[in-house]
């Protein structure tokens, strides 16, 4: 199964998680791609999509996103899976990567199964469009508070899309 990261960062936090997965999983460099200079049909280049984004404003996809995510919601994804992530800051208690949450609703409806739920366990937020009750839609890290937990959960999170 070939896998292809895809991430959009505006300050290096999500690249830099993009590059831990990617070394979790084994994906080499040129299958980690920046959204802002990336054509969504690279999309049909692989089996499984991780893709990433931070949340910015008040819960919004990382700018780079909306055209990519725009082009990628077009495209016919089936027989692919999707594995979300995002970063964030849990103090934007109402709106924690909110982001991981908004990929999930554009692109739910493309054929692709989403895998790579992960334990809402050790978050603490008020709301968050990645929370699916006790599961978050997919992996989030919180780089601003703490950055000490990120290395578990990215080892914990590639574990379980390699089962
Ligand atoms: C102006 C601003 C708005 C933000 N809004 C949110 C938000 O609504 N929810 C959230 O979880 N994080 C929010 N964040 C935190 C960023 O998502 C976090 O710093 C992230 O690590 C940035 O990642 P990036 O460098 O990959 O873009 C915000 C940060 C800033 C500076």
């Amino acid at each position: 199964m070939k896998t292809g990261i895809f991430y959009g960062s505006a300050t290096g936090v999500t690249a830099e998680v993009a590059r831990k997965i990617g070394k979790e999983l084994g994906v080499p460099d040129a299958d980690i791609h920046d959204v802002a200079d990336t054509a969504p049909a690279r999309l049909g280049d692989y089996d499984l999509l991780v893709l990433g984004s931070s949340t910015w404003g008040n819960g919004e996809l990382e700018d780079d996103w909306y055209d990519f995510v725009a082009g990628a919601a077009a495209l016919d994804l089936d027989g692919k899976k999707i594995a979300l992530f995002g970063c964030g800051d849990e103090t934007m208690s109402e709106t924690f990567c909110d982001a991981v949450g908004e990929l999930y609703d554009r692109l739910k409806d493309t054929g692709a199964t989403f895998i790579g739920e992960y334990g809402a366990d050790g978050y603490t937020f008020d709301s968050s469009r990645a929370s699916d009750g006790a599961l978050m839609r997919g992996l989030v890290i919180d780089e601003v508070n703490h950055p000490d937990l990120t290395d578990r959960r990215v080892e914990e999170w590639c574990a379980l899309l390699k089962k």
